[in-house]
């Protein structure tokens, strides 16, 4: 057996008021409704063909590149598996910021890499560790998971010139697509950009991904992955939302509004950074306390070294964590009375 020591997903995961997991919130329009309603499920004795090569001239044509550049996976995790165990040579480093999504090293080490982070979430601290410790990838989130800092698409075409490969994940970019470095992919043949249908699509359980990049890359990385890797059910329900002209829009617009709301009430125990994603970073003083406070209170947020991270959740959601963000503030009141 291999000498690791990775974290273990428990085989039954606890229910409940989840605000940890970035999940999509925003209700279902009726139309959407309707059609997965009305969804047929005649084929499944066979393996998915038609509802995957939909699902591939529907995303490539909603992101702008051709079929032939993209692969698919059970999320955005599986993409980032498959970059990991097609790019790394026993003990190659991947460097990533600090902090950045969890799962990076994780993947790394499955892969037999060396994973290695920069002292912060600043340029200069990539390139810094650039310069020290030689990575043969650089993968970051961008937005940033878990603060929703973006990096500029300046600051990342100059990056690209600097390391073997660039993996951008852009899990959350779907709620500001300008800032994307799919259209720089002609450019820079070293850069892999990943996506998901988890985020703003609202399609977490559907568990769909993509990898998009150059056709030459995306051809070497298609021996990784196995035939039929994805399910055509998965496929079909996001052709639904692919389809449907209004709904990302309308999931954005959704997430603006609540955001504002989260804003104000996170703003009572601590530093809302700005973000345009699904989630907000509160920096704090004791995260530890405030996590537990409000895990207690069945708000289960995400705990990070300075702070805690909150998924934007719908009206009941908010409710709850008003009351219970309002406890903790007098409970922090009596204490220092
Ligand atoms: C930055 C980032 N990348 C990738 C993922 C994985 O998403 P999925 O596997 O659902 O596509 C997440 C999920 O939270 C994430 O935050």
């Amino acid at each position: 057996m291999r000498q690791v020591k990775l974290p273990i997903y428990p085989v039954v995961y606890p229910t409940g008021h989840r605000l940890n997991q970035n999940e999509s919130q925003f209700p279902l329009p009726v139309r959407i409704k309707n059609q997965l309603d009305s969804m047929t499920y005649h084929d499944l004795h066979e393996y998915p063909v038609e509802p995957i090569n939909e699902l591939f001239e529907r995303y490539a044509t909603y992101v702008g590149v051709t079929p032939e550049q993209l692969l698919v996976g059970c999320g955005s995790d599986e993409m980032i598996h498959v970059v990991t165990q097609a790019l790394l040579a026993p003990d190659d480093i991947v460097l990533s910021p600090t902090p950045d999504f969890s799962m990076y090293p994780i993947f790394t080490t499955i892969a037999h890499g060396q994973h290695v982070q920069a002292a912060d979430l600043s340029y200069e601290g990539i390139l810094k560790a650039i310069e020290t410790y030689h990575p043969k990838l650089l993968l970051l989130s961008n937005p940033n998971n878990p603060t929703g800092k973006l990096w500029t698409v300046e600051e990342l075409t100059h990056l690209a010139t600097l390391v073997p490969y660039l993996v951008v994940d852009e899990a959350y970019m779907d709620f500001t697509p300008d800032a994307s470095m799919i259209p720089f992919i002609a450019k820079h043949p070293n850069l892999i950009v990943l996506r998901t249908m988890s985020k703003a699509f609202g399609l977490a359980n559907v568990r769909i991904g993509f990898m998009v990049t150059n056709s030459e890359l995306a051809h070497y990385f298609r021996q990784f992955i196995p035939p039929f890797n994805i399910s055509g059910v998965s496929a079909k329900i996001c052709n639904i939302f692919l389809k449907d002209g209004h709904y990302l829009q309308e999931s954005i617009e959704w997430h603006e509004e609540m955001r504002q709301k989260w804003m104000v009430a996170l703003e009572a125990i601590g530093q809302v950074l700005p973000a345009s994603t699904n989630f907000l970073y509160v920096e704090l003083g004791q995260p530890e306390v405030v996590w537990s406070h409000l895990t207690a209170l069945s708000v289960h947020t995400s705990k990070q070294s300075t702070g805690i991270r909150v998924t934007i959740g719908d009206e009941a959601a908010l409710k709850l964590t008003q009351q219970a963000i309002q406890q903790y503030v007098e409970s922090m009141n009596v204490k220092n009375s």
